[in-house]
Parts: structure tokens; C-alpha cells; sequence
């Protein structure tokens, strides 16, 4: 099959490999109707997650059709339309219990913090990802979700991870009825943040990024204001401003650690590597926050430290709250919202790229090129699938 494939940093090309197989009754193999490029497969991409092998296939964002199960799968059947949660996991270890689905136990070997994730890299488990014209799904009976027959298959594979990210960032951020809060990164993930924060109540949403067009799209798309960082001296001072003097409710970081704003950051987190990233958006949302407030974090930083301003966050009393979204928890309120006509995420997909130009669609998405805020790849053959989803 025709496949994305890791050749090294900026690296990556779409070339034959082996289709994938069942190898446990519990499998699905999933023929590919279509896959996003994340921001979380730029930090793949850039070079900056240990243990990103040669020959992986990136992808966590995916729909397609089942093409065949294992003997054990019971709740899904050939044939069916499914988008599949970027998380793999059990649905039935101590944290699956809990809906922590992205810190499932069982199905990553080489860590005991995060799950299993497709496409992303050893540290996640080593599946290799939807980004390819098939994707063999683990635990197919817990994860995949049948598309509703009236959900667009746009908005079906944006559901898959940008908007629970986004919508599980709000979350976490416990808005109250007419909080300020205020959103870094007007990514597709900061979008639906922004967005999501207006469905949980807020009564003022703010994002800030550097990028226009982006900043520009987010003001349209969730009605809210927007602060483009290059223009400001200090960014808790100006919050501080803007917020009558204390500050907003919440903060959400949905940049992570490859943000821009500080040049010390960059050359010890980024170019260094001295700590896990950039951490100027931690910094940012711990001294933007008003005593008391919340900062909410789905920015995705490596697993050694970054030094933050902790102190501050202690003795303001935030609470600080962060994770992998689980995805597959919000899924059913999410479906109500589109189906509601509350929000439709399929307006932020900019661009639509056969997969044999993924090398192309990846530099374009990086750099930001083109207006680019989301991008979906078409493996060969798949357009007749996403006629019916
Ligand atoms: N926790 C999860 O489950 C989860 C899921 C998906 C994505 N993510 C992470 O969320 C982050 C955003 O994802 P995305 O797809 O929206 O990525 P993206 O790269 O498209 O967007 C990131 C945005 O942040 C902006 N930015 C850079 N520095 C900034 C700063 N200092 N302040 C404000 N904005 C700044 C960039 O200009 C860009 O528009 C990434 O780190 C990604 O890995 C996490
Ligand atoms: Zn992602
Ligand atoms: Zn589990």
C-alpha cells in the first residue's frame, strides 16, 4: 500500500510498504477514506520526539471503512464507516475505568504516563498511523466509533482529535458562567478551545498567536477577540490591562513546546534542547492568570522538565490542569453540537492533498504557507469512499 513515510527531521515521503495485517483476533484492518495532519506530528516531523524510527507511518487523525476483522471484534462489521479516536486503548484497565483514556495501561509498553497513540513514535506505542491507504486498529471493539449517517465525514475525522482536544482544554479549564479566558494558539486545537470555551459558558474569550490569517480566521470562526503577541511588550502586563487588573480566569495553552515569543526559550528549549521544549506559553498562561484561576494545558512538551515559574502559580492558587485528551469521553456531546448546527468543524480545513503529495502537504502545514490551518491527506482510491462519509 501506499504509505506516508518518516525518513528522517523535515523528512518524509509517501512510498510503498507492506499492508497491515490482523496480528490479534481483537484488530480491525481500516481502509483510509481520509487523515489530518496535526500539529502534534509537526514535533514528529521537526525531530523533537525521542524514539521517531525511520520507515514509521505518522497519523493519528483518520475515517475510513472496515476492511476486515479479527475472530474476537464484535462491534464492528465490514463494511462500516468508523472514525477512530487518535488514542489507542483497553476500555477496561484502572484508567480506562476512570475515562482516562490517553493514560491507558495496557497499550503502550514503553512508558507509564501516556497510552497508546497511532503514528506516534515509540514513546507511544509504535503503531503505525492512518497518514496511508490502510491502518491496522487495535482493540477495534473499544475505540472506533461508527459515523452517524448524518454526520459529514469532514466533520467526523475532525472529531477524531482537534476538537475534543480543544473542547477537553475548556474542559479542564472549569469555566464559570462569564470567565475571561483566554486561549494560546490559534492552531486547529486553540480554535476549538475558543469555541468550546463559549459552549461551557465563558463570557469573554481572547486568543492570542502571531500568525494573522490564523488570528484572523479563530476571530471569525468563535466570535472572539484576539491579541497578536508581536504587538505586545508584556503579556501579563497587557492581560492584566485588558482585565480590569487581575487577570483572566482561565488559560489555556494549546501551543506547546515549539512556541515562538521568546527568544531565550527558543535557543534553550528548541535549538539546546536543555529542557523540553519552548516553555513560553507556561509561562505566559501561569502569569496571565488571575489569582485563584485556572491554566488548562493540551500543548504537547517531551518527557524530561521545563522550568516554570512554579512559585507564581503557587501563591496565586492556580489550579493547573493537563493531559492527552480522551477523546472518545466527549464524543457524544460532541455529535449533539454538530448535530445541534452549534458548531461546524469542518470550516477550518483549508486544504485537501492527494497523499502521494504528502512531502508537500507537511512543509506547507510546518511553515504555514498558503493560509494553511488544516489539512486533510486523500490516499489513492479513496474518494469513492468519501462519497457516502
Ligand atoms: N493534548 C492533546 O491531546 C493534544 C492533541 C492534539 C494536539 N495537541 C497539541 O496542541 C498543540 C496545538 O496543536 P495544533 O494542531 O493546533 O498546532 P498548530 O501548530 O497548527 O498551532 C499552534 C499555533 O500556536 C502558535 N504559537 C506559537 N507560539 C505561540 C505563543 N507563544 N503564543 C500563542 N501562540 C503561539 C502558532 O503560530 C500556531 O498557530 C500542539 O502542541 C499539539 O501537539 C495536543
Ligand atoms: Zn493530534
Ligand atoms: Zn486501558
Amino acid at each position: 500500500m501506499l504509505a506516508m513515510n518518516f525518513r528522517g527531521p523535515y523528512r518524509v515521503r509517501a512510498q510503498q510498504k507492506p499492508d497491515p495485517v490482523i496480528e490479534h483476533p481483537g484488530d480491525a484492518i481500516v481502509r483510509v477514506a481520509r487523515a489530518c495532519i496535526c500539529g502534534s506530528d509537526l514535533h514528529l516531523y521537526h525531530g523533537l520526539v525521542p524514539d521517531t524510527r525511520v520507515g514509521m507511518t505518522f497519523g493519528h487523525e483518520f475515517t475510513g471503512v472496515v476492511e476486515e476483522v479479527g475472530a474476537q471484534v464484535q462491534n464492528l462489521k465490514v463494511g462500516d464507516h468508523v472514525l477512530v479516536p487518535f488514542n489507542v486503548f483497553c476500555g477496561s484497565c484502572f484508567f480506562c475505568q476512570r475515562e482516562l483514556y490517553s493514560n491507558c495501561h495496557n497499550t503502550n509498553a514503553e512508558a507509564s504516563a501516556i497510552g497508546g497513540i497511532y503514528g506516534y513514535s515509540h514513546t507511544a506505542g509504535g503503531y503505525d498511523g492512518g497518514q496511508a491507504e490502510f491502518v491496522r486498529v487495535p482493540m477495534a471493539d473499544v475505540g472506533p466509533t461508527v459515523i452517524p449517517k448524518d454526520l459529514d465525514g469532514d466533520d467526523a475525522v475532525l472529531l477524531t482529535d482537534a476538537f475534543p482536544t480543544g473542547y477537553q482544554a475548556a474542559e479542564m479549564g472549569n469555566i464559570k458562567e462569564g470567565d475571561t479566558v483566554l486561549v494560546f494558539g490559534a492552531g486547529p486545537v486553540g480554535i476549538f478551545a475558543a469555541k468550546s470555551a463559549w459552549l461551557l459558558g465563558a463570557g469573554r474569550v481572547i486568543v492570542v498567536d502571531h500568525v494573522d490569517y490564523r488570528l484572523e480566521f479563530v476571530k471569525n470562526f468563535a466570535q472572539c477577540e484576539t491579541i497578536n503577541f508581536k504587538d505586545i511588550d508584556d503579556m501579563a502586563v497587557h492581560v492584566k490591562k485588558i482585565t480590569g487588573g487581575l487577570g483572566a480566569d482561565v488559560c489555556i495553552d494549546a501551543v506547546g513546546c515549539e512556541a515562538s515569543g521568546s527568544l531565550a526559550q527558543t535557543i534553550i528549549g528548541r535549538y539546546l534542547k536543555l529542557q523540553a521544549g519552548a516553555a513560553t506559553v507556561l509561562h505566559w498562561a501561569i502569569n496571565c492568570a488571575r489569582k485563584g484561576g485556572t491554566v488548562s494545558i493540551v500543548g504537547v512538551y517531551g518527557p524530561t522538565f521545563n522550568a516554570i515559574p512554579i512559585g507564581n502559580a503557587v501563591n496565586k492558587g492556580l489550579t493547573l490542569r493537563m493531559n492527552q485528551a480522551s477523546v472518545k469521553r466527549h464524543l457524544p456531546r460532541l455529535i449533539e453540537h454538530i448535530q445541534a448546527g452549534r458548531i461546524e468543524p469542518k470550516k477550518i480545513i483549508t486544504h485537501r492533498v492527494p497523499l502521494e503529495e504528502v512531502s508537500d502537504a507537511y512543509h506547507i502545514f510546518s511553515s504555514k504557507l498558503d493560509n494553511c490551518i488544516k489539512t486533510i491527506l486523500v490516499p489513492p482510491r479513496a474518494a469513492r469512499l468519501s462519497l457516502v462519509h
